[in-house]
């Protein structure tokens, strides 16, 4: 056993440092030969070793460098090298962290995260929260407790009855709504195409003046952190039309929330705290494995009622949190150790240092590009960069080139009608020596490609 995991360790730390200079993107012979490992299920067992070895040689150089420190793709953080080791004590720990009186130091320790983010996010006491794998699913999470709560106050029980003959919801959604969020609607049972779509402006935030007459019966859903721009929603200005309503308001912030942790951008996040519900990722701009999601919700009887296994749940005896009731599974690993163990490890200054850090380095990815020419389109005031190298074929040749060239991986969207190369920085291990040598091998290819 000891001889396998510490081969494991080696293998990962060879890895992690090969990756610093490694073509971002896996060669096209890795790939072809990651194909090896298709082969019939053997008839019998295998050493573990040869397992692990297989693995490695075979995956390893296969594997996108997204854990490496010039990945700019989507918005992928790394992860900080104590969330790895933590995640493999967990793995070894194997609890499944559903209850708090069969595993208590799991429920513990997700507790205590819990409560940091919500401070952290400046989010109320007492509110409710869940681990989950992502995003979509803090969405999907957050949004059943906003279906009950909703429903209840219409003396509807939504778990018990459906939706088949409820009294009906509005679901308000800006139109730069990230498209996750809108299948997670789907999921909880809204309905795609019967969500109002409010006009947003030239960097996405929603128009608060667009916004349709709302009611106790509308849930409207806001977004902090714009997967383009990285822009938020007005979310002072919304919450005020909400609260004259009584509806409820839902804050999508995989990224976004975490400026709320950094003194030089938590402006951004500004009125965060007045929502009922949020989602946010750890796995993007707090740098922990993959996956790992969070949901809250102001109202934790809104949540549990959504989630808790009976319908006719009861409050665990002395006011125990059973990780269970709050999250759509019942058997769950514990991901919140790896949250605890990056804010345990980073505390409140190195979170600010880490998202001040890498919005530096967005902006200095806007200046660099903008001097050699770029038309950069949006105002850089995340950890997002939009860049046209001109018309759209021209752009998606040059994201293509660049890709290929391998010193860094940018992607490529659409944004309001124009193609351009998205830059996130959403990685603890980018350097600004690496932003400078992405800058010069992006241009580089641009200048060879325009
Ligand atoms: C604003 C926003 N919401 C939701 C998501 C979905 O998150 P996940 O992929 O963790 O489910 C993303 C992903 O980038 C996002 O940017």
């Amino acid at each position: 056993m000891n001889e396998l995991l510490q081969s494991a360790a080696d293998r990962a730390s060879r890895y992690l440092g090969e990756i610093q200079e490694r073509s971002v993107a896996p060669a096209a012979a890795a790939v072809a030969a990651v194909q090896g490992l298709r082969e019939p299920f053997p008839a019998g067992p295998a050493e573990p070793g040869e397992v692990l070895a297989l693995l490695d040689e075979l995956g390893s150089p296969a594997t996108m460098g997204m854990a490496g420190p010039r990945f700019f793709g989507f918005v992928i953080g790394g992860a900080l090298p104590v969330t790895v080791a933590a995640n493999w004590l967990a793995t070894a720990w194997d609890q499944n962290a559903a209850f708090d009186s069969v595993t208590p130091a799991t429920s513990l320790v997700e507790a205590v995260a819990l409560e940091w983010m919500r401070e952290i996010f400046g989010l109320p006491e007492g509110c409710a929260g869940a681990f989950v794998t992502g995003c979509t699913m803090a969405n999907f999470s957050a949004l059943a407790a906003a279906r009950h709560a909703v429903l209840a106050g219409q003396d509807w029980d939504v778990e018990a009855d459906g939706l088949f003959g409820a009294p009906p919801i509005t679901v308000v959604i800006g139109a730069e709504a990230h498209p996750t969020l809108i299948k997670a609607l789907g999921l909880v049972g809204f309905g795609r195409n019967r969500l109002v779509r409010v006009a947003v402006d030239d960097h996405g935030r929603i128009r608060p003046e667009a916004l349709p007459p709302l009611t106790a019966s509308t849930i409207v859903c806001a977004q902090a952190g714009n997967l383009n721009t990285g822009a938020f929603d007005p979310l002072p200005a919304i919450s005020e039309r909400v609260r004259e309503a009584g509806a409820w308001l839902h804050v999508d912030g995989a990224f976004g929330l975490w400026a709320a942790a950094s003194a030089d951008r938590a402006h951004l996040a500004e009125g965060i705290g007045l929502a009922d519900s949020w989602a946010t990722d750890a796995h993007k701009w707090l740098n922990v494995p993959y996956d790992s999601g969070i949901a809250f919700v102001r109202d934790p009887e809104a949540l549990r009622a959504a989630m808790a296994v009976t319908a006719e749940y009861l409050p665990a005896p002395d006011g125990v949190r059973n990780p269970s009731d709050f999250t759509p599974e019942l058997s769950r690993r514990a991901r919140g150790v790896e949250v605890w163990a990056a804010l345990r490890s980073l505390g409140r200054s190195g979170l600010d240092d880490l998202i001040a850090r890498t919005c530096g380095y967005a902006a200095r990815f806007a200046e660099g590009l903008g001097a050699a020419g770029y038309e950069i389109l949006n105002e850089v005031e995340l950890n997002q960069v939009l860049v046209s190298f001109g018309e759209p074929d021209v752009t998606a040749r040059v994201i293509k080139a660049v890709q290929a060239e391998g010193t860094c991986w940018c992607g490529i969207t659409v944004w309001q009608g124009r193609t351009a190369m998205r830059i996130s920085v959403s990685s603890w291990a980018t350097t600004a020596a690496d932003v400078e040598r992405s800058i010069e091998a992006i241009v580089r290819v641009a200048s060879a490609t325009v």
